[in-house]
């Protein structure tokens, strides 16, 4: 029996009030869901800067009309103190999901990524402060590791940020450890790497890979490999990152308490070997994709080369057990893809 088993078991008989900010987002809309199932008590913040309706439409189809009823949505930006303020109120746990995404948007816009991702994270930390919130769990970020050369990943050697973006994951994880120190409050980083699954928007210049291309497959428009397709990413199924959520946000162990985690498998991927996986999962539905071969361009600034973690702490401290592996987590998607992307033409 693992730690998240106990935890879903013990926690519909104590509900308690959750605040996930960056609900209509990706990540969001699953840590709604989850909470959602589990007759929890949910207040919700997003401005739909890169969030949608739709994510919450479909979360509101997926549970019961009672539990939906235990959801507040408030329309609000984590840039405006007073929007944190009021969103925090009565909440007991806080999972901090707002910010904008994409290392490629922080190069272009590296001022909105700041305002975002630094000013309203500290924002949220002034808040939960002030409200006594119990425990803050935010969104950090494998691009924290930069250029540190090593493999895999262990949370205390990092290299130096190679986008803003990665600037901005890592001085959260500076302001949270710096409050705690502070004001002795208690937050969780969470490092994901590469998280996928339903709802990832495939939408516009900033997708992430796996809904860009599988969406560009759905359309038989060309898949572009950034690179020589030896580049390799630690993907991470959403369900995975659920799962991390919940347990850093209820744990009471003083020495899980304000540390940062890898979320991830602990494996390695390489694009091509991800792109092969993709276009098969399609073919029993597009046989014309059968052998479709994807086109390469060059590298991609900011990125780097190769990711995978070690998740050895998240195990020890947090009782995090992945239950979704890179091909279970491709199917459920492809699934979701399939449904939603209907309306394109066939490849
Ligand atoms: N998806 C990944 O692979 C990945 C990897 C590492 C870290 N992260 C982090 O996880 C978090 C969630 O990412 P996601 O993939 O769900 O992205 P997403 O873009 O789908 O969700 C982010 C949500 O935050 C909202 N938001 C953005 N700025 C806001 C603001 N100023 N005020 C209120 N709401 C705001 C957006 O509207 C959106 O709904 C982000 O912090 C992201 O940096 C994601």
């Amino acid at each position: 029996m693992s730690a998240y088993d106990d935890l879903t078991r013990a926690l519909p008989g104590a509900p308690r009030t959750w605040l996930v900010t960056g609900v209509a987002g990706f990540i969001g809309s699953h840590l709604l869901e989850t909470l959602l199932r589990l007759d929890q008590r949910v207040v919700g913040l997003d401005n739909f800067s890169t969030g949608h309706q739709r994510n919450l439409d479909e979360v509101c189809a997926q549970v019961t009309p009672a539990q939906w009823a235990r959801f507040t949505m408030r329309h609000g930006d984590v840039c405006a103190l007073d929007d944190c303020r009021v969103a925090v109120a009565g909440v007991d746990y806080v999972l901090h999901q707002a910010a904008l995404g994409s290392v490629p948007r922080s190069i272009e816009d590296p001022v909105a990524t700041h305002a975002s991702n630094i000013t309203g994270f500290l924002h949220l930390l002034v808040a939960a402060r002030d409200a006594g919130v119990r425990q803050v769990v935010y969104a950090a970020s494998s691009s924290t590791y930069g250029d540190h050369p090593g493999l895999p990943k262990v949370e205390d050697a990092i290299g130096r940020p190679m986008s803003p973006y990665a600037l901005t994951k890592l001085v959260d994880e500076l302001y949270a450890e710096v409050f705690a120190r502070t004001y002795g409050t208690r937050a969780i980083g969470l490092r994901y790497f590469n998280v996928f699954g339903p709802r990832q928007d495939p939408q516009g210049a900033y997708a992430a890979v796996i809904p860009a291309w599988t969406a560009a497959l759905l359309r038989g428009d060309t898949v572009w490999v950034n690179g020589d397709g030896e580049t390799s990413r630690d993907f991470c199924y959403v369900a995975n990152v659920v799962q991390a959520n919940l347990l850093a946000a209820t744990t009471e162990d003083p020495a899980a308490i304000n540390q940062v985690y890898n979320i991830a498998l602990g494996d390695r991927t390489t694009l091509t070997d991800l792109y092969a996986a993709i276009r098969d999962a399609l073919v029993p539905h597009r046989p014309t994709l059968t052998g479709r071969l994807p086109a390469y361009r060059e590298f991609r600034a900011g990125d780097v080369r190769h990711s995978q973690a070690d998740i050895g702490k998240a195990r020890r401290l947090l009782g995090y057990a992945p239950t979704h592996r890179v091909a279970e987590g491709i199917a459920a998607a492809m699934d979701w893809y399939r449904s939603r992307l209907s309306g394109v033409a066939s490849a």
